[in-house]
C-alpha cells in the first residue's frame, strides 16, 4: 500500500475544484437497469488449452472447492511440545502434518511440495502459534500445493502465513490476530483460496495478495487492521462474501510502483459486507499503509477492470468508495512502467448507506463545484478513469463521476470463478533463484523508488554498489540502522548461495 494517498487526494480535489468539473451541477437523466437480467460480466480471464476447458466445467458446477494438487498420502501428528518444524523436515511429499492443540512457539518453513499443516480443534482449542512478540514470521512456505488450516497464530512480528512463490495454495479456518505486518500474505504464486478465516489487529493489510493470479478470497472476516483486503499487482482476483469492518480502508486494489509485476487487472469485489472501516490508521509512521484516510471503505487505485458488485458498504465516513491514479497521490514515485490510471471500472449495483458524512474539506469543496451539499458520499473519483461505467447511479451520492458511462453489463454471474484445477507447480532454476527470492521476499519491504516497510531499493544499491555478499552478509543477521525504519527480520534460513544471489539480483534490478 502505498504512502501519502490523503495528501494525493487532497491535491488532486483542489484541482479538480478549481478546473476540468467546475460548474458540471446538471442533473442527468435517471437511467434504470435491472441487476438481476441482461448481460453478464464474462470475466477477464482466457485461460489456454487444457485450462479453458476445465475452467469452463468449475464455472458450470460453481466454485471449484480445492486446488492443491494431489490427495495426500501420509499422515502423521504433532502434539503439543513437540515441533511442527521437525515434523515438516521429516515428511515426504503429500504429507498431512495434524497439529494438536496445544502452544507452538516456532517459526515454520516449509519449501517442498505437497505439504499440508492442519491443525486438530477440540473444544474449541486450536494448535497456536505465538511468537511472543519475538519471532517474525509464523508460517513461510515457498512449495507448491500447500495447505493451512485451522491454525491460530498470535504475538509474531512480520507475517502470520506469508506464500513465497508457491502455487496452488488453500488458506482456510484459520485465526489470526496481531500477527505482526502482513496476516495472510500469498507472494507471487497461482492459483489460490483464501477462505473463512477470522483476521485482526495487522498493522498493514490483514489478507494481502501480492503479485499473484488467480486467487479467490471468500467468507473471510477481516477487522481492526490498517487495510483489510488487498489486491496488489495481481490479475484474474475474485474477492466475495467478507466482513471487512473496522479497518481505515476495507477493500483495496490498486498497483503499486515500482514493483517488478506492473498490473492490477480484471479483480471482481462483490456481496461483502464493508462497514464502518473508521479505525484510526495505526500503520508504522512513515510506512506505505500510514497514508490511507481512516474512513476508506472500498479503493482502487491504478488497477485496471475492477467490478464492484453486490457489496453493502456502510458508515466509512470519509467514502465509500475511493478511485484514484498514481499522478493524483502525492509522495508515490511514478513508475514510468505501471499504467497510472484506474481504467474500465464497472459500479453495478451496491448497497450504500451513511457513507462519507465526515469527509475531508477538499472533498466537500468538490462536492460543492457539482451542486451536491456533502454529509454524504458513496463514490468519488479523482484522476482520470477512462472507459469507467456505472448503472444505477442514481441510487449513490458521487463525486468526479461525470463521464462515467452506461456498463455495457449488469450483473457477474456468469464468471463465478477464476480459480483452476492445479496448475503446474513452479519449478525455479538455479539461475532464476535470486530473481524468485527476490520476487517473493524481499518486495514484500523493498520497492525499486520509494519507502515501503524498508528502504529503497535505489537507496541500497548505492550503499551496497559491488558488494554482493555485504548485502548477503546483512541480511543473514541485520543489525538496526535507521531509527525511522522497524528492524528487518534476518533472512538466515536461506542458505548462503540463495543470499548472494538474491543480492547480486537486488543490485541489478532496474525498476
Ligand atoms: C519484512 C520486511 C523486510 C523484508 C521481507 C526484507 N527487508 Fe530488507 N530491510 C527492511 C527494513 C525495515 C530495513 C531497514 C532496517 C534498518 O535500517 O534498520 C531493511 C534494510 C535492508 C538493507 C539495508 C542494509 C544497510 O546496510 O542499510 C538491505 C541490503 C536489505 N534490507 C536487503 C534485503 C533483501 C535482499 C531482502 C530479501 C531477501 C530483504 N531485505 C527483505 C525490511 C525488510
Amino acid at each position: 500500500m502505498k504512502k501519502g494517498l490523503l495528501f494525493g487526494l487532497l491535491a488532486a480535489v483542489v484541482a479538480f475544484g478549481a478546473g476540468a468539473y467546475f460548474g458540471r451541477s446538471t442533473k442527468q437523466d435517471v437511467v434504470i437497469s435491472s441487476s438481476t437480467s441482461g448481460a453478464s460480466y464474462g470475466g477477464g480471464f482466457k485461460a489456454a488449452g487444457d485450462a479453458a476447458e476445465a475452467l469452463k466445467t468449475a464455472a458450470a458446477s460453481g466454485a471449484l472447492k480445492s486446488v492443491a494438487g494431489p490427495a495426500p498420502t501420509n499422515v502423521v501428528v504433532v502434539k503439543n511440545g513437540e515441533s511442527i518444524q521437525a515434523a515438516v523436515k521429516a515428511a515426504p511429499a503429500g504429507t498431512i502434518i495434524r497439529v494438536m492443540p496445544g502452544t507452538y512457539h516456532e517459526t515454520v518453513y516449509i519449501d517442498k511440495d505437497d505439504i499440508r499443516i492442519i491443525g486438530v480443534i477440540e473444544e474449541g482449542r486450536r494448535a497456536m502459534l505465538d511468537g511472543q512478540k519475538k519471532l517474525n514470521d509464523a508460517i513461510l512456505y515457498s512449495g507448491n500445493n500447500f495447505v493451512a488450516e485451522n491454525l491460530e497464530i498470535r504475538n509474531y512480528k512480520g507475517n502470520g502465513i506469508m506464500g513465497q512463490a508457491g502455487n496452488n495454495f488453500e488458506i482456510r479456518n484459520n485465526v489470526i490476530a496481531d500477527a505482526g505486518v502482513y496476516g495472510i500474505f500469498p507472494q507471487l504464486g497461482q492459483n489460490g483460496i483464501v477462505e473463512h478465516n477470522v483476521v485482526s489487529g495487522i498493522a498493514d493489510a490483514a489478507i494481502y495478495i501480492g503479485m499473484s493470479d488467480n486467487i479467490h478470497v471468500a467468507h473471510n472476516d477481516v477487522f481492526d487492521s490498517v487495510a483489510g483486503i488487498e489486491i496488489e499487482n495481481s490479475r484474474h482476483c475474485i474477492v466475495e462474501h467478507n466482513y471487512v469492518h473496522n479497518n481505515s480502508g476495507g477493500l483495496l486494489a490498486f498497483v503499486t510502483p515500482g514493483l517488478p509485476i506492473k498490473t492490477t487487472i480484471d479483480v471482481i469485489l462483490r456481496n461483502n459486507f464493508v462497514v464502518g472501516n473508521n479505525h484510526a490508521n495505526f500503520g508504522a509512521p512513515g510506512s506505505t499503509v500510514a497514508g490511507i484516510p481512516a474512513g476508506t471503505g472500498v479503493l482502487v487505485m491504478a488497477a485496471d477492470d475492477v467490478v464492484i458488485e453486490g457489496n453493502i458498504i456502510s458508515d466509512n465516513k470519509v467514502a465509500g468508495i475511493i478511485i484514484t491514479d498514481h499522478a493524483n497521490a502525492a509522495n508515490i514515485t511514478v513508475d514510468p512502467e505501471s499504467e497510472p490510471n484506474s481504467d474500465r471500472v464497472s459500479i453495478l449495483d451496491n448497497v450504500m448507506l451513511r457513507n462519507g458524512y465526515d469527509t475531508i474539506k477538499e472533498v466537500k469543496a468538490l462536492m460543492l463545484t457539482e451542486g451536491k451539499r456533502g454529509g454524504a458520499l458513496d463514490i468519488v473519483r479523482v484522476g482520470p478513469s477512462p472507459g469507467s461505467c456505472i448503472i444505477n447511479r442514481h441510487q449513490y451520492v458521487t463525486a468526479g463521476l461525470g463521464d462515467f458511462a452506461e456498463c455495457a453489463f449488469t450483473n457477474t454471474a456468469a464468471t463465478s470463478t477464476y480459480l483452476l484445477p492445479p496448475v503446474p507447480p513452479r519449478v525455479i532454476k538455479p539461475d532464476e533463484r535470486g530473481k524468485v527470492v527476490f520476487l517473493g521476499i524481499c518486495s514484500g519491504c523493498h520497492i525499486y523508488n520509494g519507502r515501503m516497510i524498508g528502504p529503497p531499493v535505489q537507496v541500497i544499491q548505492a550503499l551496497y554498489l559491488d558488494n554482493p555478499q555485504g548485502i548477503a552478509d546483512y541480511i543473514a543477521k541485520p543489525v538496526k540502522k535507521r531509527p525511522d525504519y522497524p528492524e528487518m527480520p534476518p533472512q538466515d534460513y536461506l542458505d548462503p548461495q540463495t543470499r548472494l544471489a538474491v543480492a547480486k539480483y537486488m543490485l541489478d534490478v532496474k525498476n
